[in-house]
């Protein structure tokens, strides 16, 4: 296994004993462009040990100093954030000027998290017992948050720098250590922002990362009795996990069908932009794409001119080439989306743009038309194909999108804020967006999935409330 990344343990970088690697495959020219460390159960069971040895010290570890660490992390990642970018083009094809803007965007994620944490987790409370029936003012109950031991954090292939600060920042502000699974593409750029914790000094065995197949060592991770939290992001492997898992804390944040609802009085330039950015910014490869447009049918003929009109001056090439549709993440995710809108097209739907495909490169595609006996309906092809849906009115949109188990954002275009608050609130959805796109970030804003979309609510805040639990010291006095 020489010649390939190393996994990293106890403060140093390893080769596997297995002798094996894993091949992480260029999306865009198909070839072989790196070799990681496949590990053995042994080293996952090495990494945990490692990280609750750590992590007694780093629980004492001042506020402070734990905040001082990570701005060193931040500052690292800033330095080094062009080399990290130039791996996020090889590995998962995402354009360059997107690539480095998701390392400064984790620098400043790092930086936020911080500061946040050293003002979120310095303040406690004192309760007096007398408030409650019968009781005097005898006892005196200190509350504060103390970590919960061991974070697996598992980021998905699309962000594979970002997805992964926002679980290791909060988890070691808040006093945790961390094991790290990479996405198998994107593992490099996992290695190279993991160096920047490595270098900025944190004690040994605080972090740590296995790399391999998550086929072969996800469930032996995820069901370890060492984990005190799960932070995962990713597909329906999720559902499997959090079913599977011990009676741990969960942040998951899975698929998404993000409905864009377009009423009659939308600002319908407006819309239109937002549905070609948001359908189309890395290919659809975001959790948070808008995944399904459904116009009301007056202003339908005139949105999906616009839309179609934008989508034929989309660049489609490479990733190098700061493209905006660039290869997806695999041939089997090119398979996948290829039979969604194959399915749409048997069905009846109207091509707008025709369908195109070289390799896993995929021109992107909107499709017109398209009705709830289609796939395309429902599920999200995770690629650059929008599906227009015309419907009767914005009720019908909301109905569709709450008849769907995928429930992470959505948005509304309409000029009337008392119609979009009406829709927002009937939307089940984690988060609706009004007048823009769907969106994670800012970073520190809550985002969390309803139903199968996910559980737990991310955003930095909310990472580093869910990152510890309550610990209560009663003072019981005379
Ligand atoms: O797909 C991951 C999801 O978190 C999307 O993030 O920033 O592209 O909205 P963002």
């Amino acid at each position: 296994a020489g010649g390939a990344y190393k996994w990293h343990c106890d403060g140093a970088w390893r080769e596997s004993t297995s002798g094996k690697t894993v091949g992480v495959s260029n999306p865009a020219t198909r070839a072989r462009e790196y070799e990681v460390q496949a590990c053995t159960q042994a080293e996952v069971d090495e990494a945990f040990a490692a990280a609750k040895a750590a992590q007694k010290g780093w629980a004492r570890t001042p506020l402070w100093q734990r905040a001082a660490l990570l701005h060193k992390v931040a500052a690292l990642m800033r330095d080094h954030a062009q080399p990290m970018a130039d791996c996020l083009v090889k590995e998962i094809a995402k354009p360059s000027k997107d690539a480095l803007s998701e390392v400064i965007r984790s620098a400043d994620l790092i930086d936020y998290t911080a500061e946040e944490g050293l003002r979120a987790l310095g303040e406690g409370a004192l309760l007096t017992s007398d408030s409650f029936p019968g009781q005097t003012r005898n006892k005196l109950c200190l509350v504060s948050k103390v970590p919960l031991g061991v974070v697996l954090a598992i980021p998905p292939f699309n962000y594979p720098v970002n997805l992964a600060v926002s679980k290791l920042a909060p988890a070691l502000m808040a006093g945790n250590a961390v094991v790290l699974k990479p996405p198998s593409q994107g593992v490099v750029a996992g290695s190279h922002m993991l160096q920047c914790f490595v270098k900025a000094g944190l004690p040994k065995g605080l972090v740590n990362m296995v790399t391999g197949k998550g086929s072969e060592i996800g469930d032996y991770l995820t069901g370890h009795p060492a984990v005190n939290c799960i932070s995962f992001t990713g597909g329906d492997t999720g559902i499997a996990i959090s079913r599977k898992a011990g009676m741990v804390p969960m942040q998951m944040e899975l698929g998404g069908k993000d409905a864009c609802i377009v009423c009659s009085d939308a600002d319908i330039d407006l819309a239109a932009k937002a549905v070609l950015k948001g359908g189309f910014s890395y290919s659809g490869q975001r959790c948070t794409a808008v995944k399904l447009v459904l116009v009301v049918k007056e202003v339908a003929d005139a949105l999906a001119a616009k839309v179609a009109a934008g989508v034929e001056k989309l660049r489609v090439g490479m990733p190098e080439d700061d493209c905006d549709i660039t290869p997806v993440v695999s041939e089997s995710s090119a398979n996948f989306i290829e039979g969604l809108v194959e399915d749409a097209r048997q069905k009846g739907a109207k091509f707008l743009t025709p369908y195109r495909r070289e390799g896993n490169l995929i021109w992107p595609t909107l499709l017109d038309h398209v009705t709830p006996e289609m796939r395309i309906a429902w599920e999200e092809p995770f690629g650059p194909v929008v599906p227009i849906m015309r419907v009767a009115s914005a009720d019908e949109a909301v109905a569709h999108c709450n008849a769907n188990n995928l429930a992470l954002q959505g948005c509304v275009f309409t000029r009337d804020i008392n119609k979009a608050i009406a829709i927002s609130d009937a939307m089940e959805t984690g988060t609706v967006q009004i007048n823009a796109a769907p969106a994670r970030g800012p970073d520190h804003f809550p985002f969390q999935g309803f139903r199968d979309s996910g559980i737990g609510s991310q955003g930095i805040r909310n990472s580093l409330a869910m990152m510890v639990k309550t610990k209560s010291t009663v003072v019981n006095l005379d």
